[in-house]
């Protein structure tokens, strides 16, 4: 089994317009010098994929959209198709963000419609799931995550998970600076680990990559990039920063 590579993605939410967007690009784009061991994702709003793909040509730094339907077209006033993103120079996909479950009420079936469409289309496939606060506080934190995960890839074949990454993100941590510890999200990797395993196959469990996300910060990136279980990291506010997103990508 070959090492998984890490995976650092910047999802910039419902901020930047083209100018600042593309500003923040090309800085990240200087501060990523190019490695063999990690990828780097921005993951820019739906207008400006197609502006920030341009100013990173040439540049390892690849484009994601933060959610994506799962038709090719058609009459979905107001989502926007796996080939469209893909036409805009995107090549992943972020589904079932916390946000889009809390506030836009996004179910279970509809996040795994979308993990599918874009598998279906070539996107790689983020898939993000998490407890709440109140979830965790009650024990319920496993049972949140495997019922997530169980019904977010519903149907997916084992082949098609190479093109998937699973992002853990404790609601309770997101925008919040409070981070999960090292401790808490090595246990909740591994146990989303554990349940690929017994989805699918072990070989499929070890070669998928587990990102972490909630509040990550250039002061506790290279900690959690040094557990077992966490391949990577799915950063929000810091990602809006090319200093401090640089050197989260530069984790040591
Ligand atoms: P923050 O890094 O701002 O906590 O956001 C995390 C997140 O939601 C990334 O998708």
């Amino acid at each position: 089994m070959g090492k998984r590579k890490a995976l650092i993605a910047g999802n910039w939410k419902m901020h930047t317009t083209v100018v600042d967007g593309c500003r923040l690009a090309m800085d990240v784009a200087k501060a990523c010098t190019g490695y063999a061991d990690r990828e780097i994702l921005l993951a820019p709003p739906f207008t400006i994929l197609s502006e920030v793909s341009h100013v990173l040509e040439g540049s390892p730094i690849m484009v994601a959209t933060q959610n994506v339907c799962w038709e090719e077209k058609g009459a979905f006033t107001g989502e926007i198709s796996p080939v469209m993103v893909k036409d805009a120079g995107a090549v992943a996909a972020i589904v079932g963000h916390s946000e889009r479950r809390q506030i836009f009420f996004e179910t279970d079936e509809m996040i795994n419609s979308r993990l599918k469409g874009a598998v279906k289309f070539g996107l790689l496939a983020i898939l993000c799931i998490g407890e709440t606060l109140d979830e965790r506080e009650k024990g319920h934190t496993f049972q949140v995550l495997e019922d997530q995960l169980r019904k977010g890839l519903k149907t997916l074949a084992p082949g098609d998970m190479t093109r998937v990454v699973i992002a853990y993100e404790p609601v309770w941590a997101i925008g919040t600076g409070k981070t999960a510890s090292k401790e808490q999200a090595q246990e909740a990797h591994a146990f989303i680990r554990g349940v690929l395993g017994r989805i699918y196959e072990k070989t499929v469990a070890e070669q998928t990559r587990i990102l972490y996300g909630g509040s990550v910060k250039p002061t506790n990136i290279d900690e959690l990039m040094a557990q077992p279980d966490i391949d990577g990291a799915l950063v929000g506010g810091a990602a809006l920063d090319a200093e401090s997103f640089g050197r989260i990508i530069n984790f040591r």
